[in-house]
């Protein structure tokens, strides 16, 4: 049986799809509508939607038939990243081991830490050897940069500390445990420890201004790292206690009454729950218990990061994002870093940081596409900065329908100099790929006229390999994750296989089209009634090179049983240039 896919919501409005391009069968074609009302209120959204940038010549976001695109010197640039290992930068001579490995896996652009420890040893002493060595290293190897400032938190803690920080705790206070313990974080409701914070991350984008204010080598910054509050929902020192007991910020309840109608369906229950309360203590507003208490540290971390940014931003006004540790199933708050920029806390952070252009996921459990779809709404800017935990191959897969699908403008495993050798290479395949199709993506994301093919997997592991089917204009195509039982030996059956499966679908014409996969199958049907009929009238196998499409083989015959499929052959990474036709 056919099954219908889940579509991105983050599709255009502007692209006018209805009159030619992709559409959906059945009920996706409903939630498509849906999307395009939730695309124009995103349009109107104030906050994390991207500004118009003061100066066009620095790297911004900037909407393009709908998807949110990274614009370098003028142009629009698709990241394929990887994000160091957290180490990794601190040291010139090991970085340098690395970059030949990055130009192997094709990578336009490296994820890197500044460490507030090593920039700053002593207070107002700046030393950015590492930072100048890091940018140096990536022109030389003609790749672009997002640096990731590891200040106030590293995964919920305060490691990155520089030692006068970290030895004067009366002076920069720690966030406590409900017994009074004190925490290796800092807390975020004292001055001393935002404005020491702002202040080495102003010097940092000073320095970046200064450095490469014309040559733009560092394209984007995220501010902090996996933001969040862990073993306890929310700091129980006393500042933080007198925040907690006082009523919620009025900046934050006006937001909130704001974006009532369109707000996380939790944080509005439990509101509605007291009566859209505004002027009382956060218990009479939202309710007693942990999740008030994960309010309230989103609220308080969030408002901190959002302040260091703006700072930043005031020198040196580069994207600027924020990043999550996501939610293993079951857990509570105080169990995974709380607070930070999770799908059920976007209000809270749109609300506290405006300065934080976006809020980004770092996937590493399994079921890839459930959380991507979380944040990559309509109207908003979407990256990957993290991911990984799952073969190379698949992990490269996936890339494959972040950009395409879900109008990725970047995409980032972690910690890719210690990929194994098959990963690396499957990941290498993919960025090709990707590289030779850049200009293609670019000119269709959002355009209605590109999609993604992903079997979904769910958190156990599992695996759902329903074929996904999408209409272009008079064809119905139908990706099958599945091989099929050959003609020649009377086999009915598809078999399952143990490949990976992934790839993307670019209409450029009423008959044509690029797919680019591995691990699919795919069928064309005509769209509508009548005794009509589709045929392949040609595959090609092929390659761009500087941009032009250098055809290879005419892929015929068998590889195509006879012209009843096209086939993305498993265990690589191909593109097929692909001319239909309808015959009666
Ligand atoms: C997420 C963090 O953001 C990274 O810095 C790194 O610690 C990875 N987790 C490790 O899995």
């Amino acid at each position: 049986m056919l099954t219908t896919t889940r579509f991105s919501r983050a599709q255009s409005f502007l692209s006018a799809v209805w009159e030619s391009g992709v559409r959906l069968a059945g009920g996706a074609a409903r939630r498509w509508r849906r999307c395009h009302a939730a695309f124009v209120i995103a349009l109107l959204l104030p906050g994390m939607a991207p500004a118009a940038s003061a100066d066009a010549s620095m790297p911004h976001l900037a909407p393009r038939h709908g998807a949110i695109q990274l614009i370098v010197d003028g142009q629009p640039f698709l990241m394929r990243a990887g994000e160091l290992e957290n180490s990794s930068a601190s040291s010139l001579p090991y970085l340098d081991t690395l970059w030949s490995k990055f130009e192997a896996m094709h990578f336009n652009a490296v994820i890197a830490p500044v460490y507030w420890n090593l920039i700053e040893p002593q207070q107002g002493r700046f030393d950015f050897s590492t930072v100048d060595g890091l940018i140096k290293g990536a022109r030389a190897h003609d790749m672009r940069l997002v640096l990731l400032w590891f200040g106030s938190w590293k995964n919920s803690m305060s490691s990155y500390l520089p030692a006068w920080v970290k030895r004067d705790a009366s002076r920069y206070p720690r966030a406590r445990r409900s017994d009074g313990t004190p925490m290796e974080i800092l807390s975020a409701l004292d001055a001393a420890n935002v404005q020491a914070d702002s202040a080495a991350f102003v010097a940092l984008m000073k320095h970046l201004k200064q450095t490469d204010g014309e040559q733009h080598t560092v394209v984007m910054v995220q501010v902090e790292n996996e933001v969040g509050m862990i073993p306890e929902a929310r700091d129980h020192g006393p500042l933080a206690d007198a925040a907690f007991h006082a009523p919620v910020p009025q900046a934050l309840t006006d937001y909130l009454s704001e974006h009532r109608e369109r707000l996380a369906p939790q944080l509005a229950a439990a509101w509605r729950a007291h009566g859209f309360r505004t002027g009382a203590k956060w218990e009479d507003t939202f309710g007693a218990g942990e999740q008030t208490d994960e309010l309230f540290t989103a609220w308080t971390e969030a408002r901190y990061t959002g302040q260091v940014a703006a700072a930043g931003k005031a020198v040196y006004p580069l994207p600027m994002y924020a990043n999550a540790a996501l939610i293993r199933p079951g857990k509570r708050p105080g169990e995974y870093p709380s607070g930070g920029p999770l799908p059920h806390l976007f209000d809270v952070w749109r609300a506290a940081a405006p300065a934080i252009d976006f809020l980004a996921p770092d996937i590493y459990f399994p079921n890839f596409t459930e959380w991507a779809e979380k944040y990559a709404l309509p109207g908003r800017p979407f990256l990957i900065p993290e991911t990984g935990r799952v073969s190379g191959a698949q992990m490269a897969a996936n890339g494959l329908y972040a950009y395409a699908h879900l109008n990725a403008m970047g995409y980032s495993p972690y910690a890719p100099e210690f990929l194994s050798p098959d990963y690396a290479k499957a990941l290498g395949q993919a960025y090709d790929l990707i590289d030779q199709l850049t200009p293609l993506i670019l000119a269709h994301q959002g355009s209605g006229k590109m999609v993604g093919m992903l079997p979904r997997t769910h958190f156990d592991g599992s695996v759902d390999l329903s074929p996904q089917t999408f209409v272009f204009g008079d064809y119905k195509v139908t990706a099958s994750f599945r091989k099929p039982g050959s003609a020649s030996i009377g086999a009915k059956l598809d078999a399952d296989t143990s490949t990976t499966h992934g790839g993307l679908i670019i209409q450029t014409g009423p008959d044509d089209f690029w797919f680019a996969g591995t691990g699919i199958t795919v069928y064309f049907e005509p769209v509508g009634k009548g005794r009509s009929a589709v045929g392949i009238e040609s595959i090609w196998e092929g390659r761009f090179i500087n941009g032009q499409w250098v055809p290879g083989r005419e892929m015929n015959g068998d590889d195509t049983n006879q012209g009843r499929h096209l086939s993305l052959p498993d265990d690589e990474f191909s593109i097929r240039r692909v001319t239909l036709y309808r015959y009666h």
